[in-house]
């Protein structure tokens, strides 16, 4: 097969055979296929799009370039969550212990953050100790006797997926929402587990900044989890507004201790009770979560958890020795909190990274003080920021400019989930 003959179909709105699918993804994996000509293909797909069967053969030859996980050793139903991506979203920290001490598993095999949305695994390694990289047998020894495990995702599983995404990261093909679908499906699928709940979010500090578009990903990543056995419900989220009030790593390990231990903000608590339900429900388990955040049962998870992956639970959290206030221009209401802006400012004070190889610091992040809703006066603290290296502060208030909107009257409040897609 020529690559060129591909790209040629596809640029002309023509359709790709199940050989042709096959035989790219199997080439490129394997470096047989120029990244020029990859890119090429991946820009006409971008345009032109993949119909529902050419995604399917597409994802599954993906899933098909690595190795698929075995779990039915672990005697729990396996269910596990994904999210598109959203600042200060700290869910997974809180989520996978409270559904594991519910008595599933949930192997969440998770990555870093890239540009303005932190990643789990950063967040985690704020913690003395915390390390990400286990073997395939630590994590199914972990998943057997405590029922969670967050550890980064091995070179073996869709290593279709890291070439790919890699490529469409420097060449402006991240948005495509088949790609999007398979890329997210083939790992989560070659995961291994039985069920899975998909937070799929819009809104500014979102990768979808539409709620059509968020729904149309949804749409289509149910339907390929459904389509491989994979047990699949989507929620659509709202991320206008920072999740919680804290953004970064540190920040947000401590803020979902504080939710662990039967505190935490309202919205942060009312995602992941709504996460961990349809979990539960596709795992078949009939508990319900939320006493379990009071009583200290998800607590204690969240302690073996990170005890068996050498970090300290008990040890403190770095904290930031110098702050920056950012104040209220004037008295009213605050009617938006944007979250990109904090996103990238958090981002631009070292808690995120530009390149892959890049390290984050713990430390850095935003606290915000005020959110949608709260009556402020002129001069009141509305974001609080955490500084690591000074040099980054000029950056990161400039990206704070405008981002807080403040009115005489309260906002209309928008529900925070905006629809549940169940396959
Ligand atoms: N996250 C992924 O894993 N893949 C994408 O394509 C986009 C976000």
């Amino acid at each position: 097969m020529q690559v060129v003959d591909l790209i040629r179909t596809k640029r002309d709105g023509g359709r790709l055979s199940d050989d042709e699918i096959r035989w790219f993804i199997d080439a490129y994996t394997h470096a047989d296929i120029a990244d020029e000509q990859a890119s090429a293909l991946l820009m006409a797909i971008l345009f032109r799009g993949l119909d529902p069967a050419e995604l399917a053969v597409w994802t599954a030859a993906m899933i098909d370039s690595g190795d698929r996980m075995d779990l039915s050793g672990v005697g729990r139903p396996t269910v596990d969550k994904h999210s598109t991506g959203g600042v200060g979203d700290k869910v997974s920290l809180v989520l996978c212990p409270l559904v594991g001490a519910c008595g599933a598993a949930v192997p969440q095999l998770s990555g870093r953050g890239l540009g303005h949305t932190g990643g789990t695994l950063d967040k985690l390694e704020a913690i003395p100790g915390w390390k990400a990289l286990l073997t395939p047998e630590q994590m199914l020894q972990q998943l057997h006797d405590i029922g969670v495990v967050i550890c980064a995702a091995g070179p073996g599983l869709a290593p279709a997926d890291r070439k790919l995404y890699a490529l469409r990261d420097v060449t402006g093909t991240v948005e495509s929402i088949p790609l999007i679908a398979s890329s997210i499906m083939s790992k989560k699928i070659a995961e291994g587990t039985e069920s899975l709940v998909l937070n799929v979010t819009f809104g500014s500090g979102a990768f979808m900044k539409r709620l059509d578009h968020a729904r149309e990903l949804a749409e289509t990543m149910v339907r390929l989890g459904t389509a491989h056995g994979v047990r699949t419900t989507a929620v659509l989220s709202r991320m206008d507004t920072p999740l919680g009030r804290s953004v970064g790593n540190a920040v947000e390990v401590a803020e979902s201790i504080e939710a662990l231990s039967g505190g935490g903000p309202a919205d942060l608590l009312e995602i992941t009770l709504a996460l961990a339900s349809e979990m539960l429900t596709l795992a078949g388990i009939s508990t319900d979560p939320a006493p379990l955040l009071s009583d200290g049962r998800a607590l204690a998870v969240w302690h073996a958890m990170i005890s068996a992956q050498g970090g300290d639970p008990a040890a403190r959290l770095p904290v930031a020795t110098q702050r920056e206030i950012v104040r209220a221009e004037r008295s009213g209401y605050v009617t938006g909190v944007d979250a990109f802006a904090v996103g990238v400012a958090s981002w631009r004070l070292g808690a995120g990274r530009s390149r892959k190889e890049d390290p984050v610091s713990p430390i850095a992040g935003v606290l915000c003080m005020a959110k949608p809703g709260d009556a402020v006066e002129q001069g009141q603290p509305v974001l609080e920021l955490h500084i690591d290296d000074p040099t980054r502060l000029p950056g990161a208030l400039a990206a704070l400019h405008g981002a807080i909107t403040i009115d005489a009257e309260p906002p209309i409040a928008q529900p925070l989930i905006a629809d549940i897609l169940r396959g």
